[in-house]
């Protein structure tokens, strides 16, 4: 692996001990537009750290945080897109199910991708055409049918015009599958998926760092990702995500 990429790993690494030593006692929310939607100064600490490290590491790259101000996503040329915490309600609640999501993107597509879950030290990566990894060792989807399959979905919870929707959808696969799952982290959930502990994600609204990295960790552990309608994934505005191993049919 590139060495700036096993610096963008070891720099992910110190930020998730910010993450797992967080002041449970005291921990600074402020709520964002939409339903049930926060931010922590965790949240804002972790961005910062991530900004001014990547932007050593990788000098000619713009940055695209979910905690910016202003965010210009750019088809040209080298930026970053990260979520510092994948999951901020869980880490409110101490739910120990968030992560950090970086990715690399080129000419408007992924080519690098991480995902570090602190609470089980599991670090989730890929580049472009060789692969994609746990912890070092391969990943792959699994080859079982949706009918003997796991299902696991997001409610898009800060969007409340699309509640009953996606408890349909969820219902309609539940009735296909042997069961779903709710986690609270969209990366964490295509990570999932890309290692074949589960059969399929959907989600009916997500922003661009919720899944960039997670799209390049899926595919290049042989899955299939698209939009709703079966379109390629937009980075540069929200856009809904279904994500499966290549055999399950929906
Ligand atoms: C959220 C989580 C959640 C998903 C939401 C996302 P955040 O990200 O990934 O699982 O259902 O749609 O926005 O706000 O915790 O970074
Ligand atoms: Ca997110
Ligand atoms: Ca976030």
């Amino acid at each position: 692996m590139e060495q700036q990429y096993k610096d963008i790993l070891d720099l992910m690494r110190k930020c998730g001990e910010i993450i797992k030593n967080a002041d449970r006692e005291s921990i600074a929310i402020d709520e964002k537009t939409g339903r049930a939607n926060f931010v922590t100064e965790y949240d804002r600490m972790v961005q910062d750290k991530l900004n001014q490290g990547l932007s050593e590491i990788v000098n000619d790259a713009l940055f695209v945080g979910e905690e910016g101000e202003t965010n210009t996503f750019s088809s040209k040329g080298k930026y970053f897109i990260v979520d510092p915490i994948d999951g901020t309600t869980n880490f409110i609640k101490d739910y120990h199910m968030s992560c950090i999501s970086v990715a690399l993107m080129k000419d408007g597509e992924a080519v690098f991708g991480a995902i570090y879950n602190p609470y089980l030290d599991e670090m989730f990566y890929a580049m472009k055409g060789e692969g994609a990894f746990c912890n070092e060792k391969k990943i792959h989807v699994s080859s079982e049918p949706l009918s003997n399959g796991l299902v696991l979905f997001g409610s898009s919870p800060y969007k409340a015009e699309l509640s009953k929707k996606s408890f349909e959808v969820a219902y309609d696969f539940f009735t296909k599958a042997l069961d779903i799952r709710r986690s609270g982290s969209a990366a964490l959930d295509l990570c999932a998926v890309a290692a074949g502990r589960a059969e399929l994600y959907f989600e009916l609204n997500l922003q661009p760092w919720d899944y960039a990295a997670g799209s390049l960790i899926l595919t290049e552990a042989g899955g299939v990702i698209t939009d709703f309608e079966g379109n390629e994934l937009v980075f540069d505005r929200p856009c809904s995500v279904l994500a499966r191993n290549g055999v399950t049919e929906v």
